[in-house]
């Protein structure tokens, strides 16, 4: 996701530094990036000279030190240890008045935003997977999130051409809220025996016209993802219908973590 929100920025005509631990991870994103922009060429939706100035505007890195950032949008894995140590190093990377956004699915804003000396500065910027397609971005604000940060962030996403969508920092938010809880309930119809993963999808799909049925989608999303975010939701509102399916533990005890390992309730 993070390669996807470097390459819009980059399209809406910003500087952009791409971090990440290291270079061959970066040069995934880079890959990816160019990917995207070749496509919007052959398309005719860009000319070679645009694909050009976007790439040019992003300046890769595997060093977190003195960004000159007006923001700084974090988009590691879903694991608050991971998150909390990145907002303290982003705190002392970039200039005091710099906003540190997290592009988290579910993990709270209030907390990250206490790792930090600027707590005020700090907000929720979630995007959607594949950034450079979903229009929608969650803009939560944490319990110290000023005025002044969220209507930078919220002019930020619209400049960037997505539809912003301001909640409050409740465990899922919105988004994962209402997702999960769904993706979590077809994977126990399949570990149930009711249907086949196809069966189930196409339900979903024909039945209720969403573009991917909830397995394919856990796939797309990442089924240790979609585990981290279901376990925060559990643990953050202690209620059992957020209980993860032994089934989606299983999987990712496997390894089997949807598309990008190759095998989840689908083989890629
Ligand atoms: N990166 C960039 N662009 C992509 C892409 C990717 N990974 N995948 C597809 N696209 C583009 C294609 O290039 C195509 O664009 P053009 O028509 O302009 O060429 C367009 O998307 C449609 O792609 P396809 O025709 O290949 O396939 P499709 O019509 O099936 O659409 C999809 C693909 C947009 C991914 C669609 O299946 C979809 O909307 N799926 C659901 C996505 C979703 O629910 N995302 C949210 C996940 S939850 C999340 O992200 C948050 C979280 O916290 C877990």
């Amino acid at each position: 996701m993070g390669s996807g929100i470097a390459q819009v920025a980059a399209a809406a005509g910003a500087e952009v530094v791409l971090h990440d631990r290291e270079e061959r991870f970066v040069q995934r994103g880079l890959d990816a990036i160019a990917r995207n922009l070749d496509r919007g060429v052959e398309k005719g939706r860009l000319t070679p000279e645009q694909r050009g100035h976007i790439i040019s505007r992003i300046t890769p890195t595997t060093h977190i030190a003195d960004w000159d950032v007006a923001i700084a949008i974090e988009a590691a894995t879903e694991a608050l240890d991971i998150k909390r140590e990145l907002f303290r190093r982003l705190d002392e990377a970039t200039p005091p008045e710099a906003i540190l956004a997290s592009n988290t699915s579910s993990i709270s804003i209030t907390v990250l935003g206490a790792q930090t000396s600027r707590p005020e500065n700090v907000i929720g910027m979630h995007f959607m997977n594949p950034v450079p397609v979903m229009k929608l971005v969650e803009i939560i604000r944490g319990l110290a999130t000023s005025q002044a940060t969220f209507d930078f962030t919220k002019n930020l996403a619209e400049k960037l051409d997505k539809t912003p969508v301001e909640v409050r920092d409740f465990p899922g938010f919105v988004s994962n809220r209402v997702l999960m809880p769904m993706i979590n309930e077809a994977i126990y119809a399949l570990y149930e025996g009711v249907a086949s993963p196809e069966a189930i999808d196409t339900v979903m799909k024909l039945g209720m016209n969403h573009p991917m049925g909830p397995l394919q989608l856990a796939d797309f999303i990442g089924l240790d993802t979609c585990l981290a975010i279901l376990d925060v939701l559990h643990d953050g509102f202690g209620d059992p219908k957020y209980r993860a399916c032994p089934l989606l533990r299983a999987h990712v005890a496997a390894g089997w973590l949807g598309k990008k390992s190759g095998r989840g309730f689908y083989t890629y």
